[in-house]
């Protein structure tokens, strides 16, 4: 009679569990509301979490139903599979040579205006084969989920023709198939405007939507949509007309602003967008409007150590009410290190930002900012992704500043590492 049902998995004891429940979206957090199970067991079956407690009770109530163990033979810290809300995974190439220019005083904008940046990966992008792509793609989804990451947003953005947008869509759900990660793709077309459009700003954005966003909605391809709003990429009224567009095709809005000059934020949230990410130039009275809406803050601590510019005001956003989550910003120009857990410490010490919310910020808070509410919490009916370090200490793991490395990776209850 229970032979149609699926197997039910006791994993454990780890010595300890961070849960992640009870914790408000939004606004700072002590370390002491951290729910912290010892010797703790995690009840799972099809994927999902049925329940989660000490490890003993666990066993007691589910060996009825003959459970399988999967059993963790050292001291190991179980927390939510982690979430990188912001990469940009899929180039050819690198900018190495962009880098040693910024370090001898060239700066990121600078560089772009001579034709290097963000064009410079458009070109190579271009003309790399679908398995040069994919096998770059690949390589670096693989490291993130060594890393603990099993969740992950991925930008298209670096070819800027519909035709070429598109390959990079399909690229990204083709290696979705292949990998245990779920990589979650938004359309970043609107980057910058390509050199060789020969038209205004607005000109190629209005073809984005006449052109690109039907297809790109047709093939089920992405229902998220980027913009870079800045002074060399979109300005701040062309930008509005995109997103409001964009919205009313069915797409969520996610916006790169206030990395170099401010009006992002707010304009983040006129349109309702699900993020705004960056926010290393916010101005002060943006932080209160930005507490008072629904949009997510991404700060991206990578692009600022990839640069060499000030952070994102972490502290000052949460203080006032934010919501706050970090993403890697892994790509190949501002942002080459693409280590998530090492970005989140060091963003951390500067910012002085508790443990509770340097894990919230990777976990549900960047998972509320995809958009995926299923995840990022160890809970009943939350999937089963997480993620296990050494040791007895859950604030081991951050101390150490990105160095100690999970060493179980669970995604959707199957063990991938
Ligand atoms: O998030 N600022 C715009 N986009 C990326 C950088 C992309 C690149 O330099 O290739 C960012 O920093
Ligand atoms: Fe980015």
């Amino acid at each position: 009679m229970n032979n149609e049902q699926a197997k039910i998995f006791i994993a454990g004891p780890f010595s300890q569990l961070l849960t992640m429940d009870h914790l408000p979206m939004k606004g700072g957090l002590k370390d002491g509301q951290l729910e912290i199970v010892e010797e703790a067991g995690i009840v799972h079956q099809d994927g999902i979490i049925l329940q989660i407690g000490m490890f003993k009770d666990l066993f007691d109530r589910y060996r009825s139903s003959n459970p399988e163990i999967q059993r963790i033979e050292s001291d190991v810290v179980a927390i939510p599979g982690l979430v990188d809300p912001h990469t940009h995974l899929c180039w050819a190439g690198n900018r190495a040579k962009d880098y040693a220019l910024r370090l001898q005083g060239v700066s990121y904008n600078e560089i772009a205006a001579q034709g290097g940046g963000i064009w410079d990966t458009v070109t190579r992008t271009r003309i790399a084969s679908d398995e040069e792509l994919k096998n770059g793609l690949i390589s670096r989804a693989s490291r993130q989920i060594r890393n603990g990451i099993t969740t992950c947003e991925v930008k298209s953005g670096y070819a800027l023709i519909p035709a070429g947008e598109l390959r990079l869509l399909k690229l990204i759900k083709s290696v979705q198939k292949e990998l245990p990660i779920d990589l979650v793709s938004t359309c970043l077309a609107a980057h910058i405007k390509p050199k060789d459009f020969y038209g205004s700003q607005e000109a190629y954005l209005q073809m984005l939507i006449e052109e690109l966003l039907p297809q790109v909605k047709k093939g089920k391809l992405s229902n998220r949509i980027d913009i870079f709003v800045e002074e060399r990429a979109f300005g701040i009224r062309e930008a509005e007309n995109y997103l409001k567009a964009a919205k009313s095709k069915g797409f969520d809005l996610v916006i790169h602003g206030d990395q170099f000059s401010s009006g992002g934020a707010s304009l983040a949230v006129r349109v309702g967008a699900r993020s705004v990410d960056h926010l290393e130039m916010i101005a002060t009275e943006d932080i209160s409007l930005l507490a008072a809406s629904e949009v997510v803050a991404v700060a991206l601590p990578g692009a600022s150590i990839g640069l060499g510019c000030a952070f994102a005001p972490a502290r000052k956003l949460l203080d006032a009410g934010c919501s706050l989550a970090i993403g890697s910003d892994w790509n190949p120009g501002s942002a080459p290190m693409g280590n998530l857990l090492v970005q989140t410490a060091i963003l951390g010490t500067f910012e002085k930002l508790s443990i509770a919310e340097q894990f919230s910020a990777i976990t549900f808070r960047a998972a509320h900012a995809l958009n995926r509410t299923d995840r990022g919490i160890l809970k009943k009916d939350y999937i089963a992704d997480f993620i296990g370090f050494p040791g007895r200490d859950y604030r081991e793991i951050l101390y150490q500043q990105g160095m100690l490395k999970p060493v179980s990776v669970w995604k959707r209850g199957a063990q991938i590492l």
